[in-house]
Parts: C-alpha cells; structure tokens; sequence
C-alpha cells in the first residue's frame, strides 16, 4: 500500500511526483503594522526518500516552513502539495486526517504520553487512525531503534535517547510519505544524537523514508543528503552532499549577514560570494 513511495520506484528524477512542494508559499502572521512575513515566497520541491535538513538564524522562519510543509497551518498564499494532495482550502478535520494517515512527527521533547508503554506509545498515531495495526512491523521497528527489552516499559523509565528513539518508531512505524523533525536531537547529548541520526539516516537508506528536519547543528545536518538555508522567509542557498564543515562555515555567514543587515545581502546576487569562492547563497 505504501510501496508507491519508495525511493526505488521514484528515483528522484524531476519528472517524478515530489513527497513535498511548496509553491510561491508566503505566510503572514498578525495584521497591519504588528503583521510578521514569516515566509516570503518560499518554492521548493524535495523528492520521495530524500533527507532535506533545513537550517536558518533563529526567527528565519524554519518552523514555519516546517508546519506549513506538514499540514499543520495553512500559508497565507500559495500551495503545499504533501504526498500529491493540495492542502489548499483544506479544514482543520481534514488536514488533521491527512497528517494521521501520511505524516510522521519527531519534537525536540519527543512528546510521548507517560502513561503509555513503548508498544503502546508507538502504536497510537495507527490506532487514533483506525489503521489495522501490523504487530510484526511493530516489533521489528521496535527492534530497528534498539528497544525490543524495552518494549513494556514507560517513557519515565527511558534515558532521553530512549525515548527519541521511541518517538522514531512511532514516527516510522506507519510508514508516512513523510517524517517532519523540529529539533530532534536538540535534547539530546552528542553520542546520543549521533545514535539518532544515524537511525534517521538509516530509514532513508533502507526504507526511503522522506525526512525534513529542522536543525542549528552542523553535525546533524551533515546526516542529510541536502541543506535548505532560510534567511528571513526566504530559501537563499541550498547545499547538496553536505559535510559538517561546510555547513557550519555557511551558517556562520549567513548568520554575519543577518547581524550586519546594512551591509546585507542581495537575493539579486545569490551566486556571488563576496569572499570571491563562488559559493551559491
Ligand atoms: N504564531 C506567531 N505569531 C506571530 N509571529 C510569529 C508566530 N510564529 C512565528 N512568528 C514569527 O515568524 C518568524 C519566523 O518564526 P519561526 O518560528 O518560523 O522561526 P525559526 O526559524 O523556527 O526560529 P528558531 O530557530 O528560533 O526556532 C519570527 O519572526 C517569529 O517571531
Ligand atoms: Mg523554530
């Protein structure tokens, strides 16, 4: 039923159907002189089984895109298109459908009901869905994140790691054509997050899982096949194969353009590197 999103029969080409395309996506918060342009025209479509990490300044609007992406609020103009579906005009009921039968989430908090087991937890967004629940897949994406012993036991009884990698399994274990990760290893130390990533990672390459993760890590976003940079509502650079170090040299640029603002950047002059490198901002 999912197999249709696999990256082996999609391919990435760009002929092929995206997991996600914002077009012309601008988002306004507030009216008159208190209203914030937290999107400006933001176009992007990224493929089925890609890992996009999407990195920006603090209030460049990285959650924003992330919500509006996953049908979680609605652009002011424009069009999100998740999964082949225009969200446009969508009502809440049917949003909040769309998301339980095709997006995945992973929180900075990880957001798990204390109350519930790990089985328990990860079988929830499936069972609020009314979806038949497959225990054979349920126990092997337990047993994928490294927490078959734990299956019986309550988030409270879990390290943070533990429990990112129960709010994974919960994310994957439906197979959404797509998961959205604000954070997800902002709680976490670095071996741990390293762990996590490495899962995240891991689904891409062997389930072609489509991911977009918001992330001010470097190292994290090294993880992903691309980074999206946001300045200021606007995606001003993209960077393909990206290593830690690039990311973190770009992202500090970036950030010295936005402290600087009078001498600030040019989106006519993307492409041009004033340090003369030919980057791509
Ligand atoms: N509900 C809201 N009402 C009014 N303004 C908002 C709202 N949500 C976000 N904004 C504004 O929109 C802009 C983008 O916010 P957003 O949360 O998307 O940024 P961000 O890149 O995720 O930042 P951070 O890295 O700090 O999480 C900011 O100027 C923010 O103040
Ligand atoms: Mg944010």
């Amino acid at each position: 039923m999912f197999g249709g999103r696999r990256r082996d029969q999609h391919g990435g080409s760009g002929s092929t159907p995206a997991a996600v395309r914002l077009d012309s996506v601008r988002k306004t918060y507030g009216k008159g002189d208190s209203a914030v342009e937290a999107l400006r025209g933001v176009d992007i479509a990224l493929d089925y089984g890609s890992f996009t990490a999407v990195m920006g300044p603090s209030g460049s609007g990285k959650s924003t895109f992330l919500q509006c992406s996953a049908g979680l609020d609605q652009p002011t103009t424009g069009a999100v298109i998740l999964d082949g579906v225009d969200l446009t005009g969508m009502t809440e009921v049917q949003l909040t459908e769309l998301r339980r039968e095709r997006v995945g989430f992973i929180f900075q908090s990880f957001n798990l009901l204390p109350a519930l087991t790990v089985e328990q937890n990860v079988t929830l967004p499936m069972k609020l869905a009314g979806r038949k629940i497959d225990r054979n897949r349920v126990a092997d994406v337990i047993r994928r994140v490294g927490l078959e012993q734990r299956r019986t036991h309550l988030p409270g009884e879990l390290s943070g790691g533990q429990q990112q990698r129960v709010a994974i399994a919960r994310a994957l274990v439906s197979e959404p054509a797509v998961v959205f990760a604000d954070e997800p290893t902002g709680a976490l130390d670095t071996r741990t997050a390293l762990e996590v990533l490495d899962l995240m990672r891991e689904s891409v390459l062997v389930s072609g899982q489509t991911i977009v993760m918001v992330t001010h890590d470097p190292v994290a976003a090294s993880h992903a096949d691309s980074v999206i940079f946001l300045i200021d509502g606007q995606i001003i650079g993209q960077l393909q194969h990206p290593t830690a170090e690039a990311v973190a040299e770009r992202m500090t640029h970036l950030t010295a353009m936005v402290e600087r603002p009078q001498r600030s950047f040019s989106l006519s002059q993307q492409g041009t590197d004033r340090r003369g490198r030919g980057g791509n901002y």
